[in-house]
């Protein structure tokens, strides 16, 4: 009896505490929907139109003309000011707006603001949720440190071809490793709650396969089955989504014959009724315009229709808004309950940030622009320390690296000094001139200039043409008048005096941005010919290279005694190659990618699913799936990446078999083989042997790191459970089907390490 009395009053306890634990959230969130309600009525059409409209500043909109704008109500955000001063006056002028409603303060915050991190792919290269999260945290941090509230990051389209310019921007070729890379930038970077003074909006996009344009080609159409695009490409940005990603911004593209911009099926069906997302749905710049060209709109006013009508709250950069919304309301095209839906997914994000109580938060209109770029205001040591993580060693024969600081040292190539170049693209709130080069790390690193020489060598390209297009010139990379000749005869002199030849060789920085596709993914003639001369004096020559997306790299390969992949490293780029050069950082970097070893295999990567006629081993292959010039594999696999040491590794399954709710344990025994302290990132590959529908030879479901001192034996875990062996089936359900399943374990995705289990019916 006691017993039951006690039990009832436990029970009560519980509950009640439930109740008024929900009561706060109940009643916050009445609050807002009445202070809504209420602002709306209060609102015109034309002032909610505003709302909907993202405008930065720039040709015929000149800062006078967005202040007014903004004044009278008709723009809810802009974007692409880094500068304190105008935004404070910015939200000043929309505090004086009819219902004084403050602005989003927007900015492009990619791979770091002031600081500038690696670039993404870089940053994916670590492997490392902590890296990753350091990198997103102090991006977010500094950022609103100069009063900006709202990001369009992370970038989580899924790049399987290294055409696309824009790969630089993305975390690779996986689902997982990307949706990692995703969720950890949306919860660094939002934080608990978006009230908090230090959260920065995030924006995932570009919703969606951007990342999956035909050919490589920038802006091209996107063709793929559902079955793919939601056990793949969907996936990262759902993982973002979930992570909390309170916006979302739509890709330029076509997404199967309808360009997102206008994909009802895309924007309403699956983003909001299938994955029940309430925040705000914002187009990409032009997108609007764009649909025109598309051939789905007829005109500017019929593309605004259209974009409204699949979709779409927020115009970026918007031409058309304020001028065709009222319009189409009147006729009926639209109706003023979709144009109310639109503008409180605007008002509910602003409100949850807390921007109706706060609109000057972080604004300090006294900072002043030399304040803002100062030195000290960076966060060199975890720009650093990100960066080392980020380079990826991928040869070093006869142990060549880490180079002894004694060595006499020849630096050359068109990307050993360029501060430019460093800090990669999408990176417009960096300092070129905080950058640290190569040639500065490395003299610094071994504290005597006079056994560093260094000769430029080659100018990027000879192509005066990609200097136009890509705006080259100036204070971005360097262009050498010289002829070329002499430049490698001056590079082939130092060369023969020292002990150690390194050659920086790659792409300018804004060969690997946005609207820079190419077709051949070699190094430019120059530097070829640079390299070919450089292997001639027969010294040891060690190949950097800086660059945005996997190269094909064959020739070097053979010509290099050791090659480091550094992408672009960022602000403190020159000090973290230096640190690993010289064995202060041992390299733990893994490709995010796949190396092909030329175009033609493209798209290359390894989650492939199998053939009916696999490749054997033993043979050329006919009669096989095989090409009859190339090999099927990449150069360097997704996931690979040496170290200064070895590392053995074995592992067990905690059963051999597995039911609905159980689990399996991974128990991987790693030791350190070698001489040197390092890090090992362990990867954990999954194979659904036979089920429904093919599935991939492999997909990375976890990974972990272990730091390991020489000799030194330890242990990893993991779990894989039910869930994980979800995937889309025949009739497109996400179940699990019982049957066989292999487990791999390794250091790059080659590996055939493997161990398998049941799951039982
Ligand atoms: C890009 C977006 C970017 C936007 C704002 C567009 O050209 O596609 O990724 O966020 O510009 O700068």
């Amino acid at each position: 009896m006691m017993i039951k009395k006690l039990a009832l009053f436990l029970f009560f306890l519980v509950f009640s505490g439930l109740l008024l634990a929900q009561e706060p959230n109940g009643d916050a969130s009445a609050e807002k929907k009445v202070f809504i309600d209420n602002l709306l009525s209060k609102m015109t059409l034309q002032e909610k139109v505003g709302q909907l409209r993202l405008v930065s500043v720039g040709g015929d909109l000149t800062l006078n003309k967005v202040l007014d704008q903004i004044q009278a109500g008709e723009i809810g955000g802009i974007f692409n000011t880094v500068v304190e001063p105008d935004l404070s006056q910015m939200q000043e002028r929309a505090l004086k707006s009819p219902n004084k409603i403050p602005l989003f303060l927007g900015f492009d915050v990619i791979h770091g603001h002031r600081t500038v991190f690696p670039i993404n792919l870089g940053i994916a290269s670590t492997w490392d949720r902590s890296a990753i999260a350091k990198a997103a945290e102090v991006s977010a941090d500094e950022a609103t440190s100069d009063g900006l509230n709202i990001t369009w990051a992370p970038m989580v389209d899924i790049t399987r071809d290294p055409r696309w310019g824009r790969v630089s921007e993305g975390f690779g070729e996986d689902p997982y490793l990307t949706s990692e890379a995703g969720r950890i930038f949306v919860e660094k970077m939002q934080k608990q709650s978006l009230a908090d003074k230090k959260s920065l909006v995030t924006s995932v996009k570009h919703f969606a396969l951007y990342g999956a344009v035909e050919g490589g080609r920038e802006y091209n159409s996107t063709d793929m089955s559902e079955r793919k695009m939601f056990q793949e490409y969907l996936v990262p940005y759902k993982a973002a989504i979930d992570a909390g990603s309170r916006v979302v911004m739509v890709s330029l593209v076509s997404v199967n014959g309808i360009p997102a911009t206008a994909n009802h099926w895309l924007l309403t069906e699956v983003l909001r009724n299938q994955w029940h997302f309430d925040g705000v749905v914002v187009s990409d710049h032009g997108a609007i315009r764009e649909l025109i060209n598309h051939g789905v709109a007829s005109d500017p006013k019929d593309a605004v229709r259209v974009a409204i009508k699949a979709g779409i709250d927020i115009s970026m950069n918007d031409e058309y808004f304020l001028q065709f919304v009222p319009e189409l309301v009147k006729e009926g095209a639209i109706s003023e309950d979709e144009i109310n839906q639109a503008c409180r997914h605007v008002l509910e994000l602003k409100y949850d940030m807390g921007l109706f109580s706060d609109p000057y938060r972080n604004l300090d209109p006294k900072l002043d622009i030399e304040t803002m770029f100062a030195n000290d205001r960076l966060h060199r040591k975890e720009a650093r320390d990100v960066a080392r993580r980020s380079i990826v060693l991928l040869k070093n024969n006869d142990e060549i690296l880490p180079l002894t600081k004694n060595k006499k040292i020849a630096i050359v190539g068109p990307l050993a000094d360029s501060q430019r170049d460093i800090l990669g693209s999408w990176s417009g709130a960096g300092r070129v001139n905080l950058a640290v080069t190569p040639l500065e790390g490395i003299k610094r690193a071994v504290n005597n200039s006079n056994s560093v020489s260094y000769a430029f060598g080659a100018n990027l390209s000879d192509d005066a043409n990609l200097y136009r297009f890509l705006n080259l010139y100036g204070e971005t990379s360097k262009f050498d008048n010289r002829p070329a000749d002499k430049m490698i005869t001056e590079a082939v002199k130092i060369a023969k005096k020292a002990d150690v030849v390194i050659a920086f060789v790659g792409e300018a920085e804004g060969m690997a941005h946005e609207s820079s596709s190419r077709t051949d993914l070699s190094l430019p003639a120059t530097q070829k010919q640079l390299l070919k001369a450089l292997k001639k004096t027969g010294k040891p020559l060690v190949i950097v290279l800086m660059n945005g997306r996997p190269l094909t790299l064959s020739e070097e390969y053979a010509q290099a005694d050791a090659m480091l992949e550094t992408w672009f490293l960022g602000t403190e780029g020159g000090n973290a190659i230096a640190d690993v050069l010289f064995g202060d950082y041992n390299p733990s970097g893994k490709l995010p990618m796949s190396f092909p070893y030329n175009v033609g295999q493209i798209p290359v990567y390894y989650s492939h699913l199998n053939t009916g006629r696999p490749r054997g081993t033993e043979n050329m292959g006919k009669y096989t799936t095989s090409y009859f010039d190339s090999p099927n594999e990449p150069l360097f696999p997704f996931g690979f990446g040496l170290s200064y040491t070895n590392f053995a590794m074995d592992f067990s399954l905690s059963s051999s078999e597995m039911n609905k709710n159980g689990e399996i344990i991974v128990k991987v025994n790693v030791e350190n083989i070698g001489n040197k302290e390092g890090m090992q990132t362990v990867q954990l590959y999954l194979q659904d042997v036979t089920a429904s529908v093919s599935r991939p030879v492999k997909e990375l479901i976890g990974f972990e790191n272990i730091s390991l001192k020489p000799h030194e034996k330890g242990e990893v875990e993991f779990v894989i459970k039910y869930d994980m062996l979800k995937f889309w089936n025949d009739k497109m359900q996400y179940v699990a089907e019982p049957g066989k399943f292999n487990v791999f374990i390794g250091s790059d995705s080659t590996t055939q390490n493997k161990q398998t289990f049941t799951l039982l019916d």
